[in-house]
């Protein structure tokens, strides 16, 4: 082995979520549907609900903490801090930097990054990318989504679909190789963004009466165009990075997918040739929490599924963009 290889670990991995729970009997309260339509067309039974009063950044902190704590670091020992969101506490400035203060790190570099839900796996690739390049040892990588705030409540066809919560994922840089991230396949087909949007909000149509009267401030989609494209673009992704690192689907010890609905998550299943049990799934439990959903979904796999140092274990992800992303990582901690 060389010895001046070295590999970028998850070194310790936490989440947070809102106390408060919207379950499926509550949505039919408010629009046209029932948790039978709910749980067969999504796997969806609840969600968290942060509320006016819980904020992206606390939410990230908290779960930020969580992942020092399990990794034994401590705040001042980070060197770099992305953070994956499209839901980011204001325009400006980036959520990242208000984390950095809360967790009272030094004035390390600090950026938001949005690929939708795809972007806490294009954040592991960045910060991995930039800690082999550079002199960042240790790097918190969080996901954190408050989709219910552009969430349309009066459409039933997206309500039931989103909740707000963080993952947060500390990487270190270790001597050696063979261990952490192996390879991360990214993509994105700009063609498609139209499936996907909050159309107003952003510099093209800033906040008027008509963008508000509109509800142009909520999340729009196509949802049965996006269900195609996305078991096309995460099977691909997924069986790319696979073979680029000789790992045959069957030696995976689990999959963490983006929870985005179980009928995707068992079509990967399927498309991989693996049994709907190698799968990870928590959907029931939180909806659909974007950028939050893989982070939060493997904090969890690692107990349930008892990971072991050196289970392979494949994390692929799906969203607006529309973008997509596959990791292949051994397990460290
Ligand atoms: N309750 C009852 N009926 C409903 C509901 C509801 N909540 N929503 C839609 N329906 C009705 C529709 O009106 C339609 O009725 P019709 O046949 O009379 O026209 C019927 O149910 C079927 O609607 P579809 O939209 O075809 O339902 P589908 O099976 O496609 O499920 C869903 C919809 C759950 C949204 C699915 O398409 C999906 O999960 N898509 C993928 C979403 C996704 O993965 N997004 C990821 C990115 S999100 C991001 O990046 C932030």
């Amino acid at each position: 082995m060389n010895s001046n290889t070295k590999s970028i670990v998850i070194r310790g991995i936490g989440s947070s979520v809102p106390q408060q729970k919207l379950t499926n009997k509550d949505l039919s309260k408010i629009v046209d549907t029932d948790d039978e339509w709910i749980t067969t067309r999504t796997g969806i039974k609840e969600r968290r609900i942060a509320g006016k009063d819980l904020q992206v950044s606390e939410l990230g902190r908290a779960a930020a903490q969580k992942a020092l704590d399990s990794a034994g670091v401590k705040a001042e020992e980070i060197d770099l801090i992305i953070v994956a969101t499209l839901s980011s506490e204001m325009i400006s400035p980036a959520t990242s930097c208000i984390i950095q203060e809360k967790l009272g790190c030094r004035a390390v570099p600090s950026f938001d990054l949005n690929a939708a839900c795809s972007g806490f796996l294009y954040s592991l690739e960045v910060g991995k990318s930039m800690m082999l390049n550079g002199e960042y040892e240790n790097a918190l990588v969080i996901g954190v989504e408050k989709l219910t705030s552009y969430t349309d409540y009066e459409d039933r066809t997206t309500c039931i679909l989103f909740g707000d919560g963080a993952g947060a994922a500390v990487l270190s840089k270790t001597d050696g190789e063979g261990l952490g991230i192996l390879g991360c396949k990214l993509g994105a087909d700009g063609g498609n963004a139209p499936l996907i949007q909050i159309p107003a909000g952003g510099s093209a149509r800033p906040a008027s009466i008509e963008t508000v009267e509109a509800r142009e401030h909520y999340l729009r989609m196509n949802g049965r165009e996006v269900f195609k494209v996305a078991v096309r673009g995460m099977a691909q992704a997924a069986t790319d990075i696979l073979e680029k690192h000789g790992i045959d689907p069957s030696e995976l010890k689990c999959i963490v997918p983006h929870q985005a609905n179980i009928r995707i998550i068992e079509a990967i299943a399927k498309s991989l040739q693996l049994s709907d049990d190698r799968m990870f799934v928590n959907i029931q439990k939180y909806g659909n929490t974007s950028a939050a959903s893989i982070p939060i979904a493997l904090d969890e796999a690692k107990i349930e599924r008892n990971f072991k140092k050196g289970d392979p274990i494949l994390l692929v992800a799906f969203g607006a963009g529309l973008t997509w992303a596959a990791s292949v990582i051994r397990w460290y901690e």
